[in-house]
């Protein structure tokens, strides 16, 4: 007798780089999800910022949508579901199992927060790779879906689909972290290693920007905005530290920083943003600081897009995760690997 499948529904918010490159990863692993676990998945909202909202409870056509996907698309033309005043309304109204929060990175946290609150409240499992909302109001979301006894996964926030919650939660019962320390902002790495080369910072940082790797707004990650948010994360999440983005001692690089990277060099050290985070009298304190390394060291060994995160721990003493020249690919894994984790 042939077995029946579950269904399981998903929505999104935000459609850009990343929740596409999702959406094709989804695509390309349907017929694994039903052998492996009997689900077959629909998704039955998208909404986003300027290219409108749809709502199909039977599924919307997805490959459809992702073939003619251009600029100026609108998603409304593929709605076939109750009207939705607000992302609110969406959210209360798309049907899912689970919300994928993939909007735009913002420090204050919103509106994502709200999204995701509204989402845990319903009943949703909310999986994101959204470090802004992780960041600012992590105590609160996690307590929140404790409560409603849903999961708020968020495990491509930092170092894309390379396993770093999971790794710890899963695989290093019983550890304490003590410290640690690392390379996590593509865009910065990529900017100082190249101009190690004699690239210009311009034509790295322009790099980075085709490539969909540097933020919306690259102030974020040049400013290091972007490392002191997964660092409070990281604090957060592994460390049971409470340390917020704006709370974190940060250096920023910009365009006169190759007479710095040049000088590193030619004293044979390599030039590197580190977050770095350790305890200090009951307190976990982070950084985020240009250092010139030993060219030893492992942290200076990463170069292009690569990153690296170190933990000291007291079980496994040093133990470092790579990731080497990362795509949005990868960031979809993380939602893939998150969503995985729910069957
Ligand atoms: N790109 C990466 O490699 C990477 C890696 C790790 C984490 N992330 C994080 O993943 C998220 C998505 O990144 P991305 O590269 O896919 O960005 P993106 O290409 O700029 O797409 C962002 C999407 O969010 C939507 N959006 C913006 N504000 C919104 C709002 N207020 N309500 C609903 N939707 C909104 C946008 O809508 P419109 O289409 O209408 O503008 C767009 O569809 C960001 O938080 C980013 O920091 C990205």
């Amino acid at each position: 007798m042939e077995q029946e499948l579950k269904q399981a529904n998903f929505a999104f918010i935000g459609f850009g780089k990343v929740a596409r490159a999702f959406a094709r990863l989804l695509i390309n692993r349907r017929k694994w999800f039903i052998r492996k676990y009997g689900v077959e998945w629909n998704i039955t909202g998208i909404a986003t910022n300027k290219h409108g909202i749809s709502i199909d409870p039977r599924g919307l056509p997805i490959e459809k949508i992702l073939r003619s996907w251009k600029a100026h698309s609108s998603l409304n033309n593929f709605h076939n579901g109750p009207a939705c005043d607000s992302h609110a309304d969406f959210i209360r109204q798309c049907g899912a199992d689970v919300l994928f929060e993939m909007s735009l990175l913002d420090l204050s946290g919103e509106p994502a927060a709200s999204h995701i609150h509204e989402a845990l409240r319903a009943g949703l499992h909310v999986i994101t790779t959204n470090k802004g909302p992780v960041a600012t109001h992590f105590r609160r979301l996690s307590r929140l879906a404790r409560q409603r006894d849903v999961k708020f996964l968020y495990e491509g926030v930092v170092m894309d689909g390379a396993p770093v919650f999971n790794l710890f939660r899963n695989t290093l019962p019983s550890t304490h972290i003590r410290s640690l320390r690392g390379i996590l902002n593509s865009t910065t790495n990529y900017i100082l290693t190249q101009m190690e080369q004699g690239a210009s910072f311009e034509t790295a940082l322009e790099y980075t920007r085709k490539k969909g790797i540097a933020e919306a707004d690259p102030r974020l990650d040049l400013e290091g905005w972007d490392s002191a948010a997964k660092l409070s994360i990281l604090i957060q999440a592994l460390m049971g530290g409470s340390v917020k983005p704006d709370e974190i001692e940060r250096h920023g690089i910009s365009e006169d920083i190759g007479r710095k990277v040049r000088a590193a060099v030619r004293r044979d050290r390599r030039l590197r943003r580190v977050a770095r985070a350790y305890r200090q009298g009951g307190r976990v304190i982070g950084k985020v600081e240009l250092q010139e390394l030993e060219i030893f060291d492992p942290l200076a060994s990463i170069r292009g897009l690569s990153n690296i995160l170190v933990l000291n721990t007291d079980t496994m003493q040093e133990l470092a995760i790579i990731e080497n020249n990362p795509s949005v690919e990868q960031t979809a894994f993380a939602l893939f690997s998150d969503l995985v984790s729910l069957m």
